[in-house]
This record gives C-alpha cells, structure tokens and sequence, in this order.
C-alpha cells in the first residue's frame, strides 16, 4: 500500500467524525487537507498497470475508451495525474477546468478553496471557484503527456467569469486552439460550474450561450484539422423539459456530446437525501458559501436528464455522432449498467472514485470491472 492510500483509507475511518468536530472546523480541516492530499494524489503512480479486458471498451468518435468510466473535471486542477490513472485502468482522463487567465479561486473566512464530505450521505460540496492556472500552462502539460492506448485525455475549457464578451469570447477562442496544438483527444465546454459569476447551475438556452455555441461552432469546430470531439458539459439542475432543445442546438451546431452533468445547487429539494448525520454541515456549508453539491444525491437526476437527451437525440437522428455522457453520483457498476439500459456508454465519476480510492486505493476500476462481471 502506498502512503496516498494509507492516507485515503485512514481520511476515510475519520470521516464519520466530522460530524463530532463544530461545522466550522470540520470545514477548515478538510479543505486544507483536501489540498495537500490533492497534491500527494496526482504524483501517487501506481506500481503496476491494471489492463481491462478488451470486452469492457467502449469506442466513441473513432476514439477508444478501454472502459465506459473515467475521472470527471476537477479531480486534477492542473492537469497532471494522467499516469496515475492511465496506470489504474481508467478509460480516460480530463484535467481540471481552465480559463484564459490564472484563477486564484473562492477564501472565505479565512478558508481557501472550501469543500467538505457529507461522509454518511455519499455526498460533498465544494465552493472552490475554478482555481486554475490558465489555458497556455495547462495545455503545455497536457502536450508533454505520453498518450497511453485505451485512455484518451480530455481537456475542459470554460470562458473567464466575469469578463465581458467581447474579450472572453476570443479568449475561450484561443484556449481551445492551444488544447487542439497540444494534442488532447477531445475537449469539454463547462458551461455549468456554480460557484463562479455567468455561469449557470441551471442550463437555460439563453443568448448567451446561444452566441458562446456560435462561436465555437463557427471559429473552431467548422475548422478543426483533425478529428477533435467537443462536448459541453451542463448542469444535472437542468430542467428537463430545456434538454430536447439544449440537445438540438448542440447538434446543430456540430457539437460532439453533452455531458450531463455538474454540481448541484438544489440545496432544499436534495436536502431530504442527506443523511440526518451530516444536515449541520450541510446546512453550514450551504449557507455559509453555497457551492455546488456533488455524489449520490445526484444519481437518479443524472441518469433522468440524460435518459431525456437520449430520448431527444433519437428524435434528431443526427447525421454525425453525438455521444451523450453521464455525471453524477455515479459509483458503483450498478450505475454503469443503468448508464447502458438508458443507452448511455461513457460515465464520469468524482465523490464516487474517492470514496472507493479510499476503500480500494489503485484498483478503484479493477474493482468496478470485478463488479460488472458479477452482472453479465
Ligand atoms: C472539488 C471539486 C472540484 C470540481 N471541479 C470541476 C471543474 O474544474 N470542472 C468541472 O467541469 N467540474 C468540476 N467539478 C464537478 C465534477 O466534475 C462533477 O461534475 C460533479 O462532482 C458531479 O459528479 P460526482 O457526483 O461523481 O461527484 C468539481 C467537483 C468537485 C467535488
């Protein structure tokens, strides 16, 4: 066993007494530690390689993905950590969300990049705020990567909150174009991180991201040189009945995918599925910096909004593919194979791969495919 997942596994025995700790200090405690740890996990290479086997790979856009479940954005801020689960098996990788310029991130009172556990609900909250060090930086370090068969690597772009159009339009431009150089297999749009200004925890069409699509569409992928699937990631807060016309503009506009999806904002209407245990942090947690809440209450909506643009995306029967990938509180197999009876083939895992990291340590997805055998 490595010290990362001695670590993992004794943060994880710990957990259940965040509740004993006042709210405050659990907070302050777990976001710093969750930034040491953060750092210590991204060089953790595993000694050795786990391969899955052939039957598990999923190819999408002519791209293989040697299983149907990868890291969602966020695990690596800085897009490193690809040996570490290219090593483990994952079917891909996608480093962490970047803007055109360097990003400090959320403090407030006193604490940096805030998030927490809700250990007894299968859940989190984090108000970090897309700290990131830019496009150029990012992307440089994602060209230096050794491409490993089998775990194509993603980058995820977002526009600079706050920064007015015309300078953010051309800026985003510019990102996707430095991610095309270096090399990347395919590139997320994040659309919905809701702990930063513009972007929205509900997805609505609006002329915003209606001239955002357009440009993209337009100036990138209208001249794309090689094949380089872009997919736009929205929030599980999405409206159901916004999905269909979400799915015909992204198809329209020869979009590759939407992922579905990001954290949630719904305190009050997910409330009920956090565990009585851990209500005060939450409770805390949401009032004192909001953010946005991810892991198993976001199962059934994920697997609803995404069995939604399935259903749309049959309607399109769009003349190029278009691949619809779920996010959030995926775990478990179980969720995979509910992820394939709705016609969903490519998942993304965040709370989820940490709590099994901490049971497991590196054979988080060998253990996920032991599991699916069970079910053949
Ligand atoms: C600490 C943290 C940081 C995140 N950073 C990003 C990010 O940079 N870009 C992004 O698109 N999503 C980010 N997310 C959202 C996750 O990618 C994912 O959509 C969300 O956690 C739901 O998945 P889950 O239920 O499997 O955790 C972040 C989530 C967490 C917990």
């Amino acid at each position: 066993m490595t010290l990362v997942e001695y670590i993992a596994r004794f943060e994880q025995s710990l957990r259940s007494l965040v509740g004993a700790l006042p709210s405050s200090v659990s907070v302050r405690l777990f976001s710093a530690g969750r930034t040491a740890f953060a750092k210590r996990f991204a060089h953790d290479v595993p000694s050795k390689t786990y391969v899955p086997p052939a039957e598990s790979s999923v190819t999408a856009w002519g791209l293989r993905f040697q299983l149907p479940l990868w890291n969602a954005a966020g695990m690596f801020k800085k897009g490193e950590g690809y040996d570490v689960v290219s090593r483990q098996g994952a079917g891909g990788y996608v480093a962490g969300t970047t803007t055109s310029r360097v990003r400090a991130g959320n403090t407030r009172n006193g604490v940096t990049w805030p998030a927490i556990p809700y250990p007894h609900s299968h859940a989190g909250s984090n108000w970090m705020g897309l700290p990131n060090e830019g496009h150029a930086t990012v992307a440089r370090r994602l060209a230096s990567l050794q491409h490993v068969e089998g775990c194509p690597i993603g980058a995820s772009v977002s526009s600079e909150p706050g920064l007015e159009e015309a300078q953010a339009l051309p800026e985003l431009l510019d990102g996707l174009a430095m991610y095309a150089d270096a090399g990347v297999d395919y590139i997320e749009l994040n659309e919905s991180c809701p702990n930063v200004p513009g972007h929205h925890g509900v997805a609505v069409l609006d002329d915003a991201l209606l001239r955002r699509l357009d440009t993209i569409a337009v100036r990138f992928l209208a001249q794309r040189k090689r094949p380089l699937p872009v997919v736009a990631k929205l929030s599980t807060d999405t409206q159901l009945a916004q999905i269909p016309e979400l799915v015909q503009a992204l198809v329209e506009r020869g979009f590759d995918g939407i992922i579905l999806g990001n954290t949630s904002t719904r305190y009050a209407e997910l409330r009920p599925l956090i565990d009585e245990r851990d209500v005060e942090l939450f409770d805390h947690f949401t009032s004192t910096f909001g953010g946005g809440l991810s892991g198993a209450p976001l199962r059934n909506d994920s697997l609803l909004a995404c069995s939604t643009a399935v259903d749309a995306l049959k309607e399109l029967d769009p003349s190029h593919e278009f691949h619809v990938i779920r996010c959030g509180g995926v775990a478990t197999a179980d969720d995979i194979l509910a992820s394939r009876l709705i016609g969903v083939r490519l998942n993304q895992w965040y709370v989820g791969y940490f709590e099994a990291f901490g049971k497991v340590g590196h054979n988080v997805y060998g253990d996920v495919v032991s599991r699916m055998r069970d079910k053949r």
